[in-house]
């Protein structure tokens, strides 16, 4: 359980191996934590997603991390919510899955996640987190060198999610 933390705050701040970045197709910015991360990152950022030619939804791609504190940024796109019935769980957990892969082929051992698709994407909350929590404690069965995942939420509310999720899936001697 130690691998993993729940973190309030900006995630531009962590000074960790890669930040995700919560992403639109285009890979060229946009709001939210996306706009923060090319905010922080600075110009090279955005020069070097143009060279990538986008992202589909549910994959991920990996940049370093130019100005950021962090060395990398994954950026993955989550799914937009439209009430369930368009593939949005599987998207999702592809999103955590593609992520955790490159992470694991660049040897990266500490990386801070957003709550992906929970803003502008509108992603019910409690439901994604249960994906981002089920895959997390999978990739760290997966990746030996994933050493340490941050879930920095922006909210107190958020944060709070994160923590049920945990201790329910410590009850059931899930994690
Ligand atoms: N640090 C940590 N979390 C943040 C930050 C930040 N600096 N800024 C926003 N968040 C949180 C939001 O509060 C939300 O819980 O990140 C979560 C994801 O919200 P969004 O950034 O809106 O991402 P998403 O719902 O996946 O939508 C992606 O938004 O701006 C566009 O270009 C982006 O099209 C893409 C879409």
């Amino acid at each position: 359980m130690h691998r993993i933390e729940i973190w309030q705050g900006d995630i531009t701040t962590l000074a960790v191996d890669a930040i995700v970045n919560a992403a639109t197709n285009s890979l060229l910015g946009g709001g939210g934590v996306d706009g923060a991360i090319h905010a922080a990152a600075g110009p090279g950022l955005l020069a070097e997603c143009r060279d990538l030619g986008g992202c589909a939804t549910g994959d991920a791609r990996l940049t370093r991390g130019h100005d950021l504190p962090a060395r990398h940024v994954i950026h993955t796109v989550g799914p937009i919510w439209q009430g369930g019935t368009q593939r949005e769980p599987l998207l999702l957990r592809s999103c955590y899955r593609r992520c955790y892969a490159l992470a694991g082929e660049h040897g990266l051992a500490r990386l801070a996640f957003p709550a992906i698709s929970c803003g502008v994407y509108g992603y019910p909350h409690e439901q994604a987190v249960g994906i981002a929590v089920a895959e997390t404690l999978l990739a760290l069965q997966q990746y030996p060198t994933l050493e340490k995942v941050i879930f920095a939420c922006f909210s107190t509310d958020m944060a709070q999610i994160y923590e049920r999720t945990l201790s329910r899936l410590r009850q059931a001697g899930l994690a």
